[in-house]
């Protein structure tokens, strides 16, 4: 009997690393998470550790993959997917980090960033990287190390050190210290990538003193990456796609037409609209990014990016310890019959889209000696909802017309929360029936190189919808709720009274 093919999908992420084995009717097989430490060196600095993210995603690998194979399945491809922005950087020889990583939130290099956009930067940057300056993206993170780490700027110019993004060393380790190289949406977030001619630009690496000699060579999101080292799973397999996190989920929603939308909610929440073969410059502080490339097809997204949704739920559970389960928050907040007045602004690492202030700090407003947990509960549901539509707002303008929005992501179980979205947007919020899209995207672009999974037209085929939550609230109440989250945020802005 012939074993039948499976990919396994490595979705290493802020908070935890997950494995998922998809088979080739894109039905999970397998899952295995775990959690990893987060380190918090100093005001607004967040670290993790490179020998967990290595060490996590190398465990949860293995375990699902043991338990897809031992149900007669056989993984013939890797699929890796990842938190975004957060920088590495190793040495060629040792494969050791010279640093811990210095994730996506960290704002160490907030002056550094306002300081380059002071002398004027900011409009060339933009023009060319689709991001803007801001410590959110790698190029700041890569040369703090460079200036930080002593010796190692010497080190990086004679070639002895390597760059990368968590993808890129998941590579690395994987193939044990035999590709150094990444894939074009995860370049797309270092502000060192010219997303319209594909390469690193010698102008962003000047502007932002990085060596082009630490860089990895970037490829399409489905592309021969090399072997895994024979020893990690008992033989070697293939990786065959790499893709930044967001942009999994944008395929794992088949997001592949102009226009269609999804809102991933993790730890922080992304919202990615699909602008086709065309990267629309946003005029509202939107990002201009790479969805995907495939057979050197490009094909470009808007996205809006928001620090902290999950992770507001994830402090009320362990900063706070007001409840035991992020679950718990769905009846607190369905059992109240309004917010009472109370807006959490969870600022924690500053504000992304659109505001962009690194120096903002999270706030709750409102208060009473009538607020209770369930009020904070649904306060960091609400506030998830809020940005969600602000980004929104910012897309309409830049002129996307979306007709529903494709939600993933652990915060969508709650059925509260996806149903207030689906109210204070007035948009049709669809909820898929595989939830774990940021996995299937990184295994549909390994499956299809592996010849698994067709093209799009197909693999859309198999995307279902568990649910359709359509608009329910007078429009009265819903301005009444923006007005007091924006008087909320206008009071949290790092520039307030
Ligand atoms: O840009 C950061 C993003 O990639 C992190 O995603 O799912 O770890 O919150 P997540």
């Amino acid at each position: 009997m012939g074993e039948r093919p499976c990919i396994l999908a490595i979705d290493q992420g802020t908070t935890s690393s997950r494995a998922i084995v998809f088979d080739a009717g894109a039905a999970v097989l397998a899952v295995a998470q775990t959690e990893f430490p987060q380190h918090y060196p100093a005001d607004g600095w967040v670290e993790h550790d490179p020998e967990d993210i290595w060490r996590s995603t190398l465990e949860v690998s293995r375990q699902a993959l043991q338990a897809a194979e031992a149900t007669g399945a056989r993984v013939v491809a890797i699929g890796v997917t990842n938190q975004r922005e957060t920088t590495l950087i190793w040495d060629r020889q040792t494969g050791r980090p010279i640093h811990n990583a210095i994730v996506w939130q960290d704002r160490r290099t907030a002056a550094d960033c306002a300081a380059l956009a002071a002398d004027g930067n900011e409009t060339m940057v933009q023009a060319r990287s689709g991001l803007l300056l801001d410590p959110y993206f790698s190029a700041t993170k890569a040369a703090w190390l460079l200036d930080h780490v002593s010796g190692a700027r010497m080190r990086a110019e004679t070639g002895h050190l390597a760059f990368g993004t968590v993808d890129s060393f998941l590579l690395w380790r994987l193939t044990g210290g035999r590709v150094h190289a990444t894939d074009a949406t995860n370049a797309s977030r270092t502000n060192l990538f010219n997303i319209h001619t594909q390469d690193w630009d010698p102008d962003l690496l000047r502007l932002f003193r990085v060596p082009a000699a630490l860089l990895p060579e970037v490829k399409d999101s489905a592309d021969s990456f090399g072997q895994t080292d024979p020893a990690l799973f008992g033989r070697p397999i293939p990786v065959l796609g790499l893709v930044g996190d967001q942009q999994g989920a944008t395929i794992g929603q088949c997001c592949f037409e102009p226009g269609t939308i999804k809102s991933t909610y993790g730890t922080g929440c992304f919202v990615v609209v699909n602008t086709g073969a065309t990267p629309v410059a946003s005029r509202h502080r939107l990002l201009t990014t790479i969805a995907y490339r495939i057979d050197g097809r490009t094909d470009y997204a808007l996205e809006g990016s928001i620090f902290i949704a999950g992770a507001a739920v994830q402090w009320l559970r362990d900063g706070l310890g007001i409840v035991r389960t992020a679950a718990e928050t769905e009846a607190l907040a369905a059992g109240l019959p309004d917010n009472g007045g109370v807006y959490m602004v969870p600022a924690f690492t500053g504000l992304g889209a659109p505001h962009w202030d690194a120096a903002a700090r999270g706030s709750l407003t409102g208060l009473t000696r009538a607020s209770s947990r369930a009020h904070l509960a649904r306060a960091a549901l609400e506030a998830s909802c809020y940005q969600t539509r602000d980004l929104l707002a910012a897309m309409r303008e830049d002129g996307a017309v979306p007709a529903a929005l494709r939600v993933d992501g652990g915060m969508v179980a709650n059925g509260w929360m996806v149903q207030f979205l689906a109210d204070l947007l007035d948009l049709p919020v669809d909820r898929p029936v595989v939830m774990e899209t940021t996995a299937l995207g990184a295994a549909y672009l390994a499956g299809r190189k592996a010849g698994v999974y067709g093209d799009f037209a197909e693999f859309t085929r198999v995307w279902q919808r568990d649910r359709r939550f359509d608009p329910a609230m007078p429009a009265a109440t819903r301005t009444a709720l923006l007005a007091g989250w924006q008087e909320a945020v206008k009071r949290t802005l790092s520039g307030a009274p």
